[in-house]
């Protein structure tokens, strides 16, 4: 039987590439995201796309309610939804810091909580993989401090889960990937990116499937044995 995987954001750049990975991999993927049109789109035997509002913890509830019904359970869950608002500190509207958190990191929670349920008693070893950044851990580049306090909580959460559920065969980690070539770019002006592209050893941005393909290994038998860990994606750009 296929293993049953949720993705958020799976109409993003890099939640397409996840979405992709997991299905080649051999998954049934249910693909979690507020994009209609971009879900619709990627329509094929084996996906199932659930228009979502990630910021409302009761459609998370009942998203997962479907799953549940359609699928009975839930074998690997991968929050990969998020954004990055730019506004300087000082200026950073009061409402802008509470959508922050609550796509980056209260919808991450929500679905933890709702998937951990569904995960209970499944065969084998069940995988959680939250998509955080090197926005937490590296202050040498533009991220605002919202966007990594968003991720630096995604990844405590990721550590309590691990801990919490490691005699349940429940494993957490993280992937906190740098630079990455997605839309996401478009919050950022030409000379901050062309900036942080320049800081990147390879000389280039990383590609949404170089991402994906850690998904997969965790995700994957070799994963079994990993919980706990923020694994860092950055071409070693930040090796101190
Ligand atoms: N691209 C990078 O360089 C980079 C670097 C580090 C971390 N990340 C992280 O990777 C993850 C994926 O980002 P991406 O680069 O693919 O961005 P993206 O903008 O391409 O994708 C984000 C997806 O999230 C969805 N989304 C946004 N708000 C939502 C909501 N309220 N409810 C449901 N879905 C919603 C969007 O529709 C979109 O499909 C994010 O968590 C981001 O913080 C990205």
């Amino acid at each position: 039987m296929s293993k049953i995987a949720v993705v958020t954001g799976a109409a993003g750049g890099m939640g397409r590439a996840i979405v992709a990975r997991l299905m080649g991999d051999g998954c049934a993927v249910v693909g979690l995201d507020v994009d209609a049109q971009g879900l619709a789109g990627m329509a094929q035997e084996g996906f199932t796309g659930i228009v979502v509002d990630l910021m409302d913890a009761q459609a998370i509830r009942a998203a997962f309610e479907q799953i549940a019904q359609d699928h009975g359970g839930v074998d690997v869950l991968v929050n990969n939804a998020g954004t990055c608002f730019m506004s300087e500190f000082p200026e950073i509207p009061e409402d802008e810091f509470e959508r922050q958190m609550a796509l980056n990191f209260s919808a991450a929670f929500h679905c933890c909580q709702a998937a951990v349920k569904l995960m209970m008693g499944r065969e084998g070893v069940r995988k959680i993989v939250n998509i955080s950044s090197n926005g937490a851990y590296n202050f040498d580049v533009f991220d605002p401090p919202h966007y990594r306090a968003s991720k630096a909580a995604l990844d405590n959460l990721t550590k309590d889960l691990a801990r919490r559920y490691a005699n349940d065969k429940i494993t957490a980690n993280s992937i906190a990937p740098a630079m990455t070539e997605t839309p996401l770019f478009g919050v950022l002006s030409e000379e901050v990116l062309a900036k942080a592209i320049a800081q990147m050893p390879h000389g280039r941005a990383m590609q949404p499937d170089e991402i994906a393909a850690w998904v997969g290994f965790l995700v994957s038998p070799a994963g079994d044995v990993s919980s706990g860990n923020v694994i860092i994606l950055n071409q070693g750009r930040d090796v101190r």
